[in-house]
């Protein structure tokens, strides 16, 4: 008899530890895939980029300012997300701004695409992979407010990014980060005060934002850009929540600069929107541009 019961044990102890090997957490493919495409790039000369940025759509000029050692076009590597959107170029390019190693990423991927959240991530993911411990998120964005004018740029200090899945939803990435990441100081406070600093010494306005990112690709409607003004929003874009979170995710640290090209609808009367963004929008690469280079002295 008590062989028996120590056989039905024995069969009970197997099957259950079959039912936790089904559980067992498997090698992360998507790791795998990120280690993959970072072992495919050949980097020239060891270079190592220290910060990474991010170029929105219009803001492409910044990378002419960069002493280039090497440009990747998003097309040599396999595996990698490409943007469909005209005037989004795609190439990380390598280098030097104001003696700073930086890898700038001149072109992004979009939910509005097609793309997974997690496609939509991997390019901020592989700059992180490649050395950049730090990530200067840029974009363009349409103003909540009046006193955001078109031509304005802002530093993030939060975000709500709650009208977009969440890239770190599915299977975690244990080799990347932790199951929950905490986002109460997403942009970090030490840059936004270097962004600050900057930005006086060059003379250029800095504003402060809660920034909200919807998925687009339709602008907002005069009642959507209402709810997210009461929402607490200063400003709105189609991307760059999410590559924070990516990149919080990661431990890397984060600051963001929203560009202002336009006023939602309702935020001012339709003339005024119509006259301010064509001659203000032009000048915010170049403000842009300034700014990050300053950032640049300050942040070694
Ligand atoms: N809405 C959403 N995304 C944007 C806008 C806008 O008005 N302007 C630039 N990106």
């Amino acid at each position: 008899m008590k062989k028996i019961i120590a056989v039905i044990m024995g069969l009970c102890l197997a099957l259950g530890l079959a039912a936790c090997g089904q559980k067992e957490v498997q090698p992360d493919e998507a790791e795998l895939d990120l280690d993959q495409i970072v072992a495919s790039i050949e980097i020239k000369d060891d270079f190592k980029p220290k910060i990474g940025v991010v170029l929105g759509s219009g803001l492409g000029p910044l990378a002419d300012e960069v002493d280039v050692v090497q440009r990747i076009d998003y097309d040599d590597i396999d595996m990698f997300p490409r943007s469909t959107v005209k005037g989004h170029k795609g190439e990380y390019v390598l280098g030097y701004l104001e003696g700073v190693p930086v890898i700038l990423m001149n072109g992004r991927v979009h939910y509005y695409e097609g793309y997974t959240m997690e496609e939509v991530v991997t390019p901020d993911r592989i700059m992180a992979k490649l050395g950049a411990e730090t990530v200067i998120l840029t974009n363009s964005v349409g103003s909540l407010r009046e006193d955001f004018k078109p031509g304005d740029l802002a530093v993030m200090k939060d975000h709500i990014a709650m009208f977009v899945p969440n890239p770190l939803i599915g299977q975690n990435n244990n080799g990347l980060g932790d199951r929950f990441t905490g986002m109460a100081d997403a942009y970090d406070k030490e840059l936004r005060d270097i962004a600050h600093k900057s930005a006086k010494e060059v003379d250029i306005d800095l504003k402060d934002s809660v920034f909200v990112q919807v998925t687009g690709p339709s602008f907002e409607t005069p009642a959507e850009s209402r709810m997210l003004r009461e929402l607490g929003a200063d400003t709105v874009s189609m991307s760059t929540a999410v590559e924070t979170i990516a990149l919080r995710h990661m431990g890397v640290k984060v600051m963001g600069i929203n560009c202002v090209t336009n006023y939602c609808p309702n935020v001012v009367s339709e003339s005024t929107s119509h006259k301010e963004v064509k001659e203000e929008a032009d000048k915010v690469a170049s403000d842009l541009i300034k700014l990050v280079k300053q950032i640049m002295k300050n942040i070694k």
